[in-house]
């Protein structure tokens, strides 16, 4: 019987293991191992997503928890190469641009494992982001590229990858909206009568005065709309280092939500801020306008196609552009070829045939 191991860590890393493990599940004939590296280890930000994505328990946590780029790259690849040994797995996956993904790919290509990488071929072109960074690595040693969108291809294809190894499978993380839509959580506030935020990029919040501004932003627009903001670990505590810093009451700070509550939040939003790139996927599907605050995005079709704009980090742009959406001057989309609720079913149907 064929033996597949998955590795996640962290949040974002849920939403795309869920639909692959289920649709492999579904196809029979696969034994499976959970392998969660414990990047992230709070229950908001890992419990919740197993328990409402339906995923079953990790058969391995590694508790790697936090630490610099390089400890827990490290950690994680000290820990999950005897997992690897022990268990044998014909096939490791892996989801995604965290330090979870680029540590078990470079494992596999050592230990001569085949490793698929869902997610592949996306690419921000901006190697100050550390995702960009694991991206392309995870990429460059992947045997198996499953790709979300047509760019992906492009990318792989340019940077010398085999087209044979490139498979376009469409968007895993709308596999889980889409299923799970129906369980969104109603938010307790009225349709459209709010904006939603969300931000944790380390270029945006790790530097006080930077986060400054965007909070000083958020308060002008929410002088208009209340905002509701779950607000990140690693963006809470930077919050609390900028000394006298003002929140609008109209600028609502929550704790992480979970998975069905946070959709719920998406779709009933006038429109969403943001940072993050399943965010960036998941209003494109909703067709929820969101503006975003960064320069690049490694999911140019959310802009092209979709309902993204990219603010940048200039916040009178940002202004601006939310109060065209408060005038009714939004901008729509439509959504991606292939992103469709059905990526996990291709997936587990190649990999049935390897
Ligand atoms: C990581 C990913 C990022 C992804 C994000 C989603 C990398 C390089 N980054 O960033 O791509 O968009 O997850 O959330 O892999 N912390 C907690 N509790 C937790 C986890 C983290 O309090 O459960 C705090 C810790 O202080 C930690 C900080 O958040 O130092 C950052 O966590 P880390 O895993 O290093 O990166 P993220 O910013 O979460």
């Amino acid at each position: 019987m064929m033996k597949i191991l998955h590795v996640v860590g962290a949040r974002p890393n849920f939403m795309k293991v869920a639909p692959v493990e289920a649709a492999l599940a579904r196809r029979g004939g696969v034994r499976q191992t959970i392998v969660h590296t414990g990047q992230h280890y709070d229950a908001a930000m890992s419990d919740v997503f197993f328990r409402q994505l339906g995923i079953p328990a990790p058969d391995f946590n590694l508790e790697v928890g936090s630490g610099s780029h390089a400890k827990q790259t490290a950690e994680i690849m000290v820990r999950i190469e005897r997992v690897i040994l022990d268990v044998a797995p014909d096939l490791v996956l892996v989801y995604g641009d965290v330090n979870s993904t680029v540590a078990a790919a470079l494992v596999c290509a050592k230990l001569l494992v085949s490793v698929g990488h869902v997610e592949a071929g996306l690419r921000s072109f901006d190697r100050t982001m550390p995702e960009e960074v694991n991206r392309v690595l995870t990429d460059r040693v992947a045997d198996l590229l499953f790709t979300p969108s047509a760019d992906g291809n492009e990318n792989l294809v340019r940077e010398g990858v085999a087209p044979e190894r490139i498979h376009l499978v469409g968007n895993v993380m709308i596999d889980t909206l889409v299923r799970l839509l129906p369980q969104a959580v109603p938010p307790p506030y009225e349709d459209k009568s709010y904006a939603l935020a969300t931000l944790h990029r380390p270029s945006n919040v790790d530097d006080p005065e930077g986060l400054g501004a965007i909070i000083g932003a958020l308060n002008r627009i929410a002088a208009d709309i209340d905002i509701v903001f779950p607000v990140h670990p690693r963006t809470r505590q930077m919050l609390g280092q900028i000394a006298g810093l003002e929140i609008s009451d109209r600028l609502r700070l929550a704790d992480p939500a979970g998975y069905l509550e946070f959709l719920g939040l998406q779709r009933h939003a006038a429109f969403i801020i943001t940072d993050s790139g399943g965010i960036q996927e998941e209003s494109t599907y909703l067709g929820v306008p969101c503006l975003t605050v960064r320069e690049n995005t490694e999911r140019p079709v959310t802009v092209t196609v979709g309902s993204n704009i990219l603010v940048g980090r200039d916040m009178a742009r940002l202004e601006a552009e939310a109060r065209k959406i408060l005038a009714g001057e939004a901008k729509s989309g439509s959504v991606p070829p292939l992103w469709d609720g059905k990526a996990g079913e291709r997936i587990a149907a190649l990999v049935a045939r390897q």
